[in-house]
């Protein structure tokens, strides 16, 4: 898809731009937006809101042809539903709905001229991302490991975005762009099956990555990770014949002394639990326990296309979680990097047992701020279900202002957070009879303890934790990943600029 952006004026009129098809808002109780009211000259449209054809509630769509007045072969109306309050929600349902009809048209391109003025507190920046990302999403295709591709979409590949002022416009166009990209790439890591997205495939992508934007970056083997004294990270990758990888690279597109900002994402390429092992039943989307490490790959993608003038260093702790006789037993008591001890109570809580080691590694940056994405648990899905991540910080002023920046940077990206609790009384269900911490925590508040877990290792920094299991991808018929939360973690850094 090939985006532009044109700002129309009373010369250059939305009614005289010969085009396939430009799509307008209408409001319910008959009511035309801006550009609609300009295509109208004949009664045109008022006659087909008249008739009943369309609502005009968010996602309602009506195709009229040879509309009398103006040059595009059609005209699309698109519901925005109230007037007076279109909601983020009500707009991203109406882009999409006009995509869903540009998909089918015989034309090759189309304008976008929905209102912005309408649309609470946001603007043009934030609508061209809207439409990019939603406009990108449409024509994702997972036929990478596929013999016979899928079709190539048909309808319109040209499309153009109607902005107000032309400003900010390009800037924010190619800005969209970039984080549409690292979207995909997300994307398509994730998709991938484990057989081919290993370990080494996330480190040899990191470096390509490296290559293409300049960025530095180091793969560290299991020798290095040995001398570190990773015992923790070490231990799940036991089981596998797959070697871990601890992916480190680093954008420092700010000041040289600048403290970064340091992402850190779960990379486990497959779960299977180890010997507590996974029911069968789905463990397919196992292969999907690598979508923090590929929301980090797709965020330095979208960054280093935008040469973000900001430090960021991202780190990647990877490896598979098997069974087989060297395989971590439950009960095994392991020691992480920074010298705590922990009791392996249940082989299947591996994330926050890679992650504690990736977060002390981290402290050697003095970062800004830390935030680890992560599959982390299934009673993620349980509290949020597959609409927002979990948000987790310590609960003192500080990290009440972090937490409360990157559910801003979610919000306006449509890439949702909700917070949820960490606190002495979790880290209380995390004790052990024989060593500092358990990996598990007694029964109840399952994504919290694993949270509480890894707060006792992020101390030497702000923190925040995204628990991303019932974002990172859509299971059922829609299957695939989604690409969350680049959106967000993209826009948190260039709220940091
Ligand atoms: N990767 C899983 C979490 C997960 C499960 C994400 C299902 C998305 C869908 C994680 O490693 C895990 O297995 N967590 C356990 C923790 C439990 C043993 C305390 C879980 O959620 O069941
Ligand atoms: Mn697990
Ligand atoms: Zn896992």
């Amino acid at each position: 898809m090939d985006f532009s952006i044109k700002a129309f004026d009373t010369k250059n009129t939305i009614a005289s731009a010969r085009s396939g098809c430009v799509a307008v808002a209408v409001f319910e109780n008959r009511k035309l937006s801006g550009a609609a009211q300009a295509l109208d000259g004949a009664g045109d449209i008022t006659q087909a809101l008249k008739s009943g054809d369309i609502t005009g509630k968010a996602g309602t769509t009506l195709l009229l042809r040879g509309v009398q007045g103006v040059a595009a072969e059609r005209v699309l109306l698109v519901g925005l539903g109230n007037a007076d309050s279109v909601t983020e929600k009500a707009y991203s349902t109406g882009v999409q709905a006009a995509l869903k009809v540009f998909a089918t048209l015989g034309a090759a391109d189309a304008i976008m001229a929905l209102p912005l003025a309408e649309v609470n507190g946001r603007d043009a920046a934030w609508a061209i991302q809207t439409t990019v990302l939603a406009a990108r999403d449409a024509i994702y295709r997972t036929d990478a490991q596929k013999s016979k591709k899928d079709p190539a979409p048909a309808g319109v590949r040209k499309l153009t975005l109607a902005v107000p002022g032309n400003a900010a416009g390009k800037a924010a166009l190619a800005q969209a762009i970039a984080v549409a990209n690292g979207v995909k790439l997300t994307k398509d890591l994730a998709n991938l099956s484990a057989n081919v997205c290993t370990p080494t495939y996330l480190a040899d992508t990191a470096k390509q990555l490296a290559r293409d934007y300049q960025f530095n970056v180091e793969v560290l083997e299991r020798k290095q990770l040995e001398a570190l004294k990773m015992g923790s990270f070490l231990s799940v990758t036991n089981g596998s014949e797959q070697p871990p990888k601890f992916i480190v690279l680093k954008h420092m597109g700010g000041k040289p002394k600048d403290a970064p900002v340091v992402l850190v994402g779960k990379g486990i390429t497959f779960d299977t639990g180890g010997i507590s092992i996974k029911a069968g039943p789905g463990m397919d989307e196992m292969k999907y326990d690598m979508g923090g490490a590929a929301s980090v790959l797709g965020t330095f993608r979208a960054i280093g296309e935008m040469g973000l003038k900001l430090n960021v260093i991202g780190i990647v702790p990877s490896c598979e979680n098997m069974p087989s006789g060297r395989a971590t037993k439950p009960g095994d008591i392991v020691t992480s990097m920074n010298g705590l001890t922990i009791e392996v109570l249940n082989t299947d809580a591996e994330g926050r047992l890679i992650l504690c080691d990736a977060l002390t590694y981290a402290e050697r940056f003095n970062p800004a701020a830390v935030i680890d994405v992560a599959t982390l648990t299934g009673a993620c899905i349980v509290a949020l279900g597959h609409h927002h991540s979990g948000l987790f910080t310590r609960d003192d002023d500080q990290h009440n202002a972090l937490a409360e920046e990157i559910a801003a940077a979610g919000r306006a990206t449509g890439d949702t957070t909700w917070r949820l609790p960490i606190g002495e009384q979790y880290n209380d269900q995390l004790k052990s009879n024989f060593a500092d911490l358990a990996n598990i925590g007694s029964p109840g508040g399952a994504s919290c303890t694993a949270a509480a877990f890894l707060e006792n290792f992020t101390r030497k920094y702000p923190w925040a934790h995204l628990d991303i299991a019932g974002t990172a991808w859509k299971s059922g018929a829609a299957k695939g990943a989604t690409g969350r939360p680049v959106p967000l973690l993209t826009n948190f850094l260039l709220n940091r600029v």
